[in-house]
Parts: C-alpha cells; sequence; structure tokens
C-alpha cells in the first residue's frame, strides 16, 4: 500500500516536558475577573479531560470577607457561562471540592503566616500536596507586596524535597526600569527556573504550532528567509473598544505596551528565530532572545516617525452599531494621547533576515477579531505569466492564531477554459476539521506547563527586558521628544488610519485584507 493511502500513519508525540505534578495552586486576586473567567474555568477543563494530576487543589486568596461556599458559587456562576466544554451538574460538585478560599490582605505579613499553617495542614495530610503553584492574579502594583509576603513568611521556599513556584500575570513591567525592578524582585523570592511569566499568546495552540510548521516540515525552511521573503505581517485586530470600564487601564498603556510588547514580539520572535538546538526551556529561549536583541532600534524622534504610526479611533460603527470615539469613552482622559492603534515597520538585522520588512499592527474597534501572521514571498520573475509584474502575484503563507485556528497558502491557478487567466486559490488546514474538536483554551496548557516545571512557553527575564528596551524608545519618542510623531485618526469599525497605508504605499506593499 502506498503511504498516502495509510489513515494517519504519522503521530508521534514530543515533549521535553515532565508530567505534572500534584500541588496546592494558590491565586492572589482570587475574587477577580482572571481567576473567574480564565483560570478556574481551565482548572475544571482539565479535570473534566482528566489531564489534571491527582491531587490538585486550589486556594484562592483575596481580602473580601467569603465562605468557602460562597467562593465555589460565585464560581461556579461564570464557569456556567465561559467554560470552553460547558458546565456539568454532576462534575461540579466534586469538582469544587478541591477549592477553598483564604481572606487575606496582600499587604499583611499575618495573613501570609496563616497561609503558610493552612499549607502546611494539607502537605501533612498528603504529602503530595507540599509541591505550591503561586498564581499573582492581581492588578500589577500589587506584585511586589506579595512578592515580599511569600518571602518574609517562608512561603517561596521548598518544603522538603517537594517545589515552590511562581506564575506571575502580565504586565510585567510598564517600561524598562519597572520590568528590571520586578525581575529584582521575584529573583530574590524565587529562582528563574520556578518562575513562569505568563504570556498566553504563548499558549494557543497555532503559536505552538509555530515551531513544528517550521522545524518539522522540509518545504517551509529553505524558504524561510531573505533570499525568497519579501516581507512579513503580523496583525492583531480587535472589534472591542474600552467595555467594562477597561478605559482606566488602557488609557494608561496604550496599544504598544499592552499588546506588542508582550504578545507580537513573542510571536515575531517565533517566526523569526533560528531552529534551537533542542526543546527545552533555555533552548527555545535562547534562539528567541536573539531575535529582539536583533531589532534595529529606532533610535530618535524621526526614526520613529517614519516607521511607527499610532492612532486613536473616532466615533464610528461596529456591526452596524454606533459607538463612541476613544477620547469619550469611559474612564478615558478627553484629552488623551494614547494610541489604541499602532503600525511598525521593524527590521531584523540577522543574516537571514537582511533586508526583510517585518510590518506588525495591532489596533482596536477594528472591523474583525482576529490575530494572524502571514509570510509574503517573493514574486516570480516577470516572464511567462508574470509579465506586468502583478502587485499582487505572491505566495503567501498564513497562520491564522485566532479565531478559526489553522494555516493556509495561496498560489496561482490557471481558471478553466480556453483562455490562459491566473488566480489565486488557497490551500487551507483549519484545526477544527483537521482533528475534529477544539483547541484547549491557552490557560489550560500554561498551567498544566506550571504544574510539570517546563517554562518554554513562558517568557525569560531576558526576553522581557530586551522587549521593552525596543519598546522604551517609541515611548520615549511620542512621550519625551520636543517633536513627538502626530496622533493620527480612524473611524471605528474601519481598518486603521490613512497613514498605516500611505507607509505600506511607501514600501509598495499593501496591508492584507483580513
Ligand atoms: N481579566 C482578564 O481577562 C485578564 C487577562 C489577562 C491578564 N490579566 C491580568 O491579570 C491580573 C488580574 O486581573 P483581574 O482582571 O482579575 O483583576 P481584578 O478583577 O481587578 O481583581 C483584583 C483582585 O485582587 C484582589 N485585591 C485587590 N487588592 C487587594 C488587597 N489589598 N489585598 C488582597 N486582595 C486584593 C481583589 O480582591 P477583592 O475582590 O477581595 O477586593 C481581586 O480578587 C492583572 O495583572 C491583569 O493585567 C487579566
Amino acid at each position: 500500500m502506498s503511504e498516502d493511502l495509510l489513515v494517519n500513519p504519522f503521530r508521534e508525540t514530543f515533549s521535553s516536558r515532565q508530567s505534572p505534578e500534584p500541588c496546592v495552586i494558590i491565586i492572589f486576586g482570587a475574587t477577580g475577573d482572571l481567576t473567574h473567567r480564565k483560570l478556574i474555568p481551565a482548572i475544571y477543563n482539565l479535570s473534566v479531560d482528566g489531564d489534571l494530576p491527582s491531587p490538585v487543589k486550589v486556594i484562592g486568596f483575596a481580602r473580601r470577607d467569603k465562605s468557602d461556599e460562597e467562593f465555589r458559587d460565585d464560581l461556579e456562576k461564570l464557569n456556567r457561562k465561559v467554560s470552553r466544554q460547558g458546565h456539568d451538574d454532576k462534575l461540579w460538585p466534586t469538582f469544587c471540592q478541591s477549592i477553598s478560599y483564604h481572606r487575606g490582605e496582600f499587604q499583611d505579613l499575618e495573613d501570609y503566616k496563616s497561609l503558610a499553617r493552612r499549607l502546611d495542614e494539607i502537605a501533612d495530610e498528603n504529602q503530595a500536596l507540599s509541591n505550591r503553584l503561586f498564581y499573582v492574579a492581581s492588578a500589577p502594583e500589587f506584585f511586589d507586596e506579595i512578592l515580599v509576603g511569600l518571602k518574609e513568611s517562608g512561603l517561596n521556599e521548598p518544603r522538603d524535597d517537594h517545589w515552590s513556584r511562581v506564575v506571575v500575570e502580565k504586565p510585567f513591567g510598564t517600561d524598562l526600569p519597572s520590568a528590571i525592578h520586578l525581575n529584582k524582585m521575584v529573583a530574590q523570592t524565587f529562582a528563574e527556573k520556578d518562575t513562569y511569566r505568563i504570556d498566553h499568546y504563548l499558549g494557543k495552540e497555532t503559536a505552538q504550532n509555530l515551531m513544528v510548521l517550521r522545524f518539522a516540515n522540509t518545504i517551509f525552511e529553505p524558504l524561510w528567509n531573505h533570499q525568497h521573503v519579501d516581507s512579513v505581517q503580523i496583525t492583531c485586530s480587535e472589534h472591542l473598544g474600552m467595555e467594562g470600564g477597561r478605559g482606566g487601564y488602557y488609557d494608561k498603556a496604550g496599544a504598544l505596551r499592552d499588546m506588542v510588547q508582550n504578545h507580537l514580539l513573542q510571536l515575531l520572535s517565533l517566526v523569526a528565530m533560528e531552529p534551537p538546538t533542542d526543546l527545552s526551556a533555555d533552548g527555545v529561549r535562547d534562539e528567541k532572545v536573539k531575535v529582539i536583541r536583533s531589532l534595529r532600534p529606532l533610535k530618535d524622534a524621526k526614526a520613529v516617525a517614519e516607521n511607527v504610526i499610532r492612532a486613536q479611533y473616532t466615533a464610528g460603527s461596529i456591526d452596524g452599531n454606533e459607538v463612541l470615539g476613544y477620547r469619550e469613552e469611559d474612564r478615558v482622559d478627553p484629552n488623551s494621547q494614547t494610541e489604541t492603534y499602532v503600525a511598525l515597520r521593524v527590521h531584523i538585522d540577522t543574516w537571514r533576515w537582511s533586508g526583510v520588512p517585518f510590518y506588525i499592527r495591532m489596533g482596536k474597534r477594528l472591523p474583525k477579531k482576529a490575530t494572524e501572521i502571514s509570510i509574503h514571498f517573493k514574486k516570480p520573475p516577470c516572464v511567462l505569466f508574470n509579465r506586468k509584474g502583478g502587485s499582487d502575484n505572491q505566495n503567501v503563507l498564513v497562520i491564522r492564531i485566532q479565531p478559526d485556528e489553522g494555516h493556509s497558502l495561496r498560489i496561482s491557478s490557471k481558471v478553466p477554459g480556453s483562455a490562459l487567466r491566473l488566480e489565486h486559490v488557497k490551500m487551507d488546514f483549519r484545526y477544527s476539521t483537521s482533528f475534529g474538536k477544539a483547541s484547549p483554551e491557552a490557560y489550560e496548557r500554561l498551567l498544566l506547563d506550571a504544574m510539570a516545571g517546563d517554562a518554554t512557553l513562558f517568557a525569560r527575564r531576558d526576553e522581557v527586558e530586551e522587549a521593552w528596551r525596543f519598546i522604551d524608545a517609541i515611548e520615549n519618542a511620542w512621550h519625551q521628544s520636543d517633536n513627538p510623531p502626530p496622533m493620527a485618526e480612524y473611524p471605528a469599525g474601519h481598518w486603521g488610519p490613512d497613514e498605516a497605508d500611505e507607509m505600506m504605499r511607501a514600501d509598495e506593499r499593501l496591508w492584507r485584507r483580513l
């Protein structure tokens, strides 16, 4: 039988990861949105799939008074709404018995000491529960206090031969000095190998598949360089504006800090990195950080003005509904200089990528919610079928990160008929149809990895700092130079400002239509 007639002849499991181990997960900020919307549903779904090690207990730490029952009831309400696999009334009562609540103030050492006593009792009853995973899910202004509390109460120290690890949520700093400070605080409390800086984009199935696509296939890697690639685009477009009071946080952050510094530069490093020597956490992260380090710095306001477009949305229409402009939104300064859209042209000064521009754009209130990476290959020579040079005559490999995860490859094909007419066709791969099941949520994968001691999909200290170094130069040009580049505008529901299209036209390119 020929190989292509065999059904699924190739299925292998590769992992540098140990098995996830039993532990107690202690969530700081457990009455908050992240815990209810993401963390508990992720743990619940892992439990439903039988992927959770046994036993696992969860202790929620927050300041308001609540009994265990009240805490569980609140979690149940949200789990019903958001759980990936729905909510099973038969499973939940057993599952939720492993969750309890610890009332405490982040600033009060006594509350950490009482937590320590409680954890010791749990470990005395069951040695396997001596492992501790501390999840810092609070607003960033409390990160320091929580780390100090963990250190002074001795909770950072592993018990016997077990482990004590910390997961830190984003944002990891607001600029380079604050990231260095936070890294120092973490390093005084936990070893780097026990520190897990969450970037939930890395937990997404398609982001993980990027390495597989590149290094488990032979057809792409020979083309993955300046000789064959014309340019690369990374787009994250969001439909949402400042719903749910988000304006307060966003107006201090902006698109560049909120999305580009972390998620989009992480995607860029996965696309552009060299093959790692192995799949260990440091093997992969060593290569990723080299990409960030090789980003050509934007040295002054002129370089920033030439290569970065910032903009705010004005009033417009989304799905037929009138929506406010950014400056009219709740909790946003009416004179705000915060960007809701940013487009960058960046260069990676390495042999592989010499002369290849990477275009990154991120915007709120755009027509569609989607994140994707597109690799635009060089045009064929202007002979035979391409005599006019055609502006759009390129092969494009699209990697859809979300939603509708998958890949597609655009190729030229002859339209059937007597005339020789060419059109683009797509070879398409969709996760949902090929594997017949929905991808797990990023937090599911990342929590399991933290329980297994695998930091591959978490940002390392130097990655975070290098990314801030690049971003700070842009922020400084915007907010500290005498001659800051202007803030452009786009109506809500449009694909960003004209200035971003102009930047592409100047390079004789176009943004990809999503
Ligand atoms: N929400 C998301 O979808 C999301 C996504 C990605 C990242 N994040 C990140 O996750 C973190 C948490 O976000 P969130 O939306 O869950 O925040 P949130 O809803 O504002 O929750 C904050 C939590 O901190 C607790 N808290 C505040 N001050 C306290 C104190 N002095 N002592 C003890 N507890 C205190 C609150 O407890 P009380 O209720 O008892 O006051 C609450 O549990 C942030 O760093 C955010 O950037 C969130």
